[in-house]
């Protein structure tokens, strides 16, 4: 049978809460029985054999949901199969090298190593002034981070799809 998979994010303005949609639209194109729910609302992922969670990255580090979730369900985490992303540098190019070559925030790499995620990746984010606090903005333009909308989506459904492809098991002719 197929694995429950759940689709899980921590998202602030919406940008890795599309991303999070998008993975979940394409499993269930493919067959799987998934679930989509924003981090801080699982209280059990016990009945999912497979999760993908994702959270925006802001000043360097997860939502604070995102570490809450990984600190709660670690020992559950390392017993299914787990696929992780950060979303998102904003910015042309390789979002992994704009991250500055880090999948993931330092302080995660502990946890992150004992649960073992088959994948980790990163996709460009959203820099959208109209959703931005004023406090936001002001970080923004003194780092100089491009404002703009930087996801790929060719590049997150693929990354979906060998999700499903990996999930899904052959049925007996
Ligand atoms: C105040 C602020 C700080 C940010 N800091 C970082 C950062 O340190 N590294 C990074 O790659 N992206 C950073 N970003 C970009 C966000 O990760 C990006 O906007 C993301 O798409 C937001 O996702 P969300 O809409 O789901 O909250 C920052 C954005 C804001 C507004």
């Amino acid at each position: 049978m197929n694995p429950r998979v759940l689709v899980t994010y921590a998202s602030k303005h919406g940008a890795t809460a599309d991303i999070a949609n998008k993975i979940h639209e394409i499993l269930k194109q493919a067959g799987l029985s998934a679930d989509i729910l924003p981090m801080d609302e699982v209280t059990n992922p016990s009945p999912y054999q497979a999760i993908v969670l994702g959270s925006a990255v802001y000043i360097g580090q997860w939502r604070r949901a995102a570490i809450r979730f990984l600190k709660a369900h670690e020992q559950a985490l390392t017993e299914k199969q787990v696929w992780m992303f950060s979303s998102g540098p904003t910015g042309h190019g390789d979002p992994e090298k704009l991250l500055n070559g880090q999948k993931l925030p330092e302080g995660l790499q502990p946890i992150v190593a004992r649960i073992q995620p088959r994948d980790i990746e990163v996709f460009g984010g959203v820099l959208d002034e109209d959703k931005m606090h004023f406090w936001e903005k002001w970080i923004i333009k003194n780092v100089k981070a491009p404002v703009g909308d930087f996801r790929d989506w060719a590049v997150i459904e693929a990354w979906a799809q060998g999700i499903a492809e990996d999930l899904m098991v052959a049925e007996p002719a």
